[in-house]
């Protein structure tokens, strides 16, 4: 067994220009519903939406450069990449080859993954194992979304459509120089498939018959994602704060360790209760949904740029990152920055 330790080595993350107010989701789009209900429910006051002709593919070029100037590393190091998105540019071949092509880095293994909202925990997850058997040195995760065009932005759409962002969030995951004390501890994944339908997006799909298209989709609006809010918001709150206590024991370590909270973006609220359950003070618990919604696989990314940017995330810290999503599924990842 190697003893090569692994480490988080750069963050970075992009946002397309266009900012959508919770007003212009009414002015725009003519949804029936207020800058005040989408604050109360969920803490969101913005999100990010591309132009046309930009791809999810071209998003996380942007956030990759950022990443792999954070950590000082060339495009060229880089030897494998690690894809999560539930937005894909197309049905196949997954965008990490689309992305390959455009970031340039021509015969580097390239992989996407479909775990939602825990994409970006369950792509760490890997290339901590990856670097640790030594197989790899520089991988790129990304996660990276383009859920403009996939929600329905009509009233009958409006619980779920308020809800996400565009975005684009990567890092550079790499082996650690001897004496260098930062660390991805482990990562802790769970998912639980009865509850696939309760946060699905149903077609296209080989489950249909005879063909993949159900030629009513659009009435049936089994093209849009359907969410059953309640059941989404009861899960999280439980299974966030678990998953956190499950990886500080392996730890032995002690929540009041910990030196800041990083976690996945779905609802202010849901924040609050696992913030109030872990007992962690608001100055240690790190969000980011009032800027840019939900922004699944880029979120946790998105809130370790940031929180470097404004100086709360520093070398030596002690960072607990967990997150809940479609799937269900759910994940804790534990870092010494
Ligand atoms: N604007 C205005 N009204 C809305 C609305 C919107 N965007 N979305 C739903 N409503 C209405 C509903 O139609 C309903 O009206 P009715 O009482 O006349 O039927 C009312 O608001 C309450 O709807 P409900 O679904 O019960 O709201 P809620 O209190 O459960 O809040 C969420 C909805 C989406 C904010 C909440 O369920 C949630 O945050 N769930 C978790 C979502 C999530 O995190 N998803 C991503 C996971 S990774």
């Amino acid at each position: 067994m190697s003893n090569v330790r692994s480490k988080i080595m750069g963050v970075g993350y992009y946002v397309p220009p266009r900012v959508v107010t919770n007003d212009d989701l009414v002015k725009l789009y003519g949804i029936d519903t207020s800058d005040e209900w989408i604050q109360q429910r969920t803490g969101i006051q913005q999100r990010h939406y591309v132009d046309p002709g930009v791809t999810n593919a071209d998003l996380a070029v942007e956030a990759s450069k950022k990443a792999l100037d954070a950590a000082g590393v060339k495009k060229e190091e880089i030897d494998f990449i690690l894809y999560a998105t539930l937005s894909p540019d197309h049905e196949f071949p997954g965008t990490s080859c689309f992305f390959q092509a455009k970031f340039g880095i021509p015969g580097v293994p390239a992989m996407d993954i479909r775990n939602q909202c825990t994409g970006f925990l369950y792509l760490l997850s890997m290339a901590n194992a990856l670097v640790r058997t030594g197989q790899y040195k520089r991988i790129l995760v990304i996660g990276s979304e383009v859920h403009s065009r996939g929600l329905d932005l009509s009233t009958q759409g409006r619980d779920v459509a308020v809800l996400f962002g565009d975005a684009a969030g990567a890092a550079v995951v790499g082996p650690c120089a001897p004496g260098d004390q930062s660390e991805i501890l482990s990562v802790h994944l769970h998912a639980d498939g009865e509850h696939a339908k309760d946060l699905w997006l149903e077609a296209p799909g080989c489950a249909f018959h005879p063909f993949r298209l159900p030629k009513d989709a659009l009435e049936t609006r089994s093209i849009y994602p359907q969410m059953n809010g309640k059941t989404v918001f009861l899960n999280a709150v439980r299974r966030m704060p678990e998953v956190v206590l499950e990886a500080l024991k392996h730890h032995n370590l002690k929540m009041s360790e910990v030196d800041l909270v990083v976690p996945h973006q779905a609802n202010l609220r849901i924040n609050e209760a696992v913030a109030k359950f872990l007992s962690v003070p608001e100055e240690k618990f790190f969000n980011t949904i009032q800027r840019f919604g939900n922004t699944t696989a880029a979120t946790i990314p998105i809130g370790l740029s940031e929180a470097a940017a404004q100086g709360k995330l520093k070398k030596g810290m002690l960072v607990a990152m967990p997150a809940f999503g479609s799937g269900f599924t759910w994940g804790a990842a534990l870092v010494r920055w």
